[in-house]
């Protein structure tokens, strides 16, 4: 064992007025706790993803990380009931004339208990075989009492469409998906936001995996529907693409770019205006998570601001032969796009810039 490294923390008393805190010696961090007037110093790094376990709380003997709420023993370090295995370095304290010093050489050692990989987490290759397709409705309705939905319409001809020229599909409606949405992991520390998403990986009932499953596993093209509600996408896209930060993020801190020749292509329609506001928001956040454009990504159908008579708009959809054409034409322009880059790829040719956003970002910069 080491020999002991003895450190001045501080005064007991100045030291005591917090029950939690994050202290750093060098290069040593340290969540130093005070509970009944007992102190605890346990490292300051969790075993999950390295939260700042002095940031967070004390929930009886336990130090709560302020990241995904594992838990530890403020004085011994290890996990709570259940997980006793799971341990942190503790680190010896004593007293001295009214000062708390500690050995930065710790006690006790970190163990992690192996924990089975979250499905989503295993490694992303596309499958040989057909091409595949992802319709993603994303519009709101009561489920036992059905409407009709001009953005739906539209989805499920292109689906159709795609299906007849030989792809595989499958639709998702977010409507009929239990899941949370995004509790802020990003708003905590850009790697509290993990992937597979830290809900998914904590709550098997939600069901968003099934969305990560289809666009960073499965699909080759997404064809994405949405209303137009005051000027902006469906509600139902905004819970869903927050809970997609963590795709976006990956590119952030690991430089790794999971979304990767893969095509997104949208149908707006909205009984109101805004369609470029609406798509340009889409073109923006897809793009980000790595998706390319077939050219004219989109179609849309809004009679404007004045339309107030809705009831004209589902028959005008219903029954217009040109939107049921775009639909088809535009699915048809995305799978021809993604078809190009699938083959591309089998036949071992780059077919994205190598490297992450920010190499992206530092050749447009170079060659512009
Ligand atoms: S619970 Fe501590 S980093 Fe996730």
């Amino acid at each position: 064992m080491a020999d002991s490294e003895w450190h001045l923390l501080g005064s007991v008393d100045e030291l005591a007025k917090k029950p939690l805190q994050q202290i750093t010696v060098g290069r040593t961090r340290i969540a130093l706790s005070h509970r009944d007037g007992a102190f605890g110093a346990i490292s300051g790094a969790c075993n999950h993803v390295g939260g700042p376990l002095g940031d967070g709380r004390l929930d009886g003997d336990y130090v709560v990380c302020p990241w995904h709420n594992w838990k530890y023993h403020f004085q011994t370090g290890q996990g709570e009931p259940g997980y006793e295995a799971e341990c942190v370095p503790r680190f010896s304290l004593r007293i001295e004339n009214g000062q708390l010093l500690v050995d930065l050489q710790a006690a006790t050692k970190r163990n992690r208990i192996p924990h089975e990989p979250h499905p989503l987490a295993r490694p992303i290759e596309r499958a040989p075989g057909p091409l595949r397709v992802v319709g993603l409705s994303t519009t709101a309705m009561d489920p036992s009492n059905p409407r009709f939905s001009t953005s739906d319409e539209l989805l499920l001809t292109a689906i159709s469409h795609a299906e007849a020229e030989g792809a595989v599909t499958r639709v998702i409606k977010l409507n009929g998906l239990q899941f949370r949405h995004c509790e802020g992991y990003y708003s905590k520390a850009a790697q509290a936001c993990t992937w597979p998403c830290s809900i998914t990986q904590m709550d098997p009932a939600d069901q968003l995996d099934q969305v990560y499953e289809a666009l960073v596993h499965w699909g080759d093209v997404l064809v994405l529907a949405t209303p137009i509600r005051w000027g902006s996408a469906s509600s139902l896209y905004y819970k869903m693409a927050e809970r997609l930060n963590c795709v976006q993020n990956q590119v952030t801190i690991r430089d790794r770019v999971m979304i990767k020749n893969k095509v997104a292509a949208f149908i707006v329609t909205g009984g109101q205006d805004n369609v470029q506001g609406v798509v340009g928001s889409l073109l923006t956040f897809f793009g980000e998570l790595g998706f390319l454009f077939p050219q004219f990504p989109f179609i849309a159908h809004s009679r404007g601001w004045t339309a107030e008579d809705m009831e004209r708009n589902v028959s005008e959809v219903r029954d217009s032969s040109e939107l049921h054409e775009g639909a088809m034409a535009l699915v048809s322009r995305a799978t021809e796009l993604a078809r190009g880059l699938v083959d591309a790829k089998h036949e071992g040719e780059t077919a994205m810039p190598r490297g992450g956003r920010k190499a992206h970002r530092l050749q447009g910069k170079v060659t512009h």
